[in-house]
């Protein structure tokens, strides 16, 4: 079995949460099983270091951002493998010190993420990561608080794709995904 279909098969969808009319794709069942960790982040390490990627292999990643809450859960092992910084972007109001802040609309309702001012240094790559883009919202804003601090982002990074919410066609970046769910 691919590495693909091995980490789709784990995933687990739950109509109407956390409201009616949202199939919530949850990744935890991956997450369970070591192996499957395992191979997601291999697979993450391994697209992000491949010559083959134009957008990630051109330039060092110094930076890889994670968004609350589930990229926390990959962000800093893939920063590790790199060897490259993780900083997170959080809600609003949870993080200390002087933040930047972007707001932004989900598929269910409307948020504020934060970061800190002194976590990426002008010029700086990145990557942001994230376990599942949908409209994008969330992705954008993350895009807006790396720019606000001088940050080039070379790639978003994301388990699951809903490609029907074309999410792709609002970013600055490339977008790469494991799964693409339409
Ligand atoms: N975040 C936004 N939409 C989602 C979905 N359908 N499943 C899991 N996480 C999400």
């Amino acid at each position: 079995m691919s590495d693909t279909d091995y980490i789709k098969s784990l995933l687990k969808a739950h109509p109407d949460f956390p409201k009616k009319g949202i199939v919530f794709l949850d990744i935890f069942p991956v997450l369970r099983d070591p192996v499957a960790f395992e191979t997601l982040i291999t697979h993450f390490v391994h697209h992000l270091t491949s010559k083959t990627i134009p957008a990630s292999s051109a330039k060092k990643i110094d930076v890889l951002v994670g968004l609350d809450a589930r990229g926390f859960l990959l962000g800093p092992i893939i920063a590790m493998r790199l060897g490259a910084a993780f900083v997170p972007v959080r809600k609003k109001g949870k993080l200390p010190g002087e933040c930047v802040t972007a707001s932004f609309e989900k598929e269910y309702g409307i948020d504020s993420f934060e970061m800190q001012s002194d976590a990426i240094k002008p010029g700086q790559s990145v990557v942001v990561v994230d376990d599942l883009i949908a409209t994008g919202g969330s992705a954008r804003a993350a895009g807006e608080l790396v720019s606000k601090l001088g940050g080039k982002i070379l790639e978003y990074l994301f388990i699951i794709e809903l490609t029907f919410l074309k999410a792709a066609d609002k970013l600055d970046a490339p977008l790469y995904s494991i799964v693409q769910c339409d």
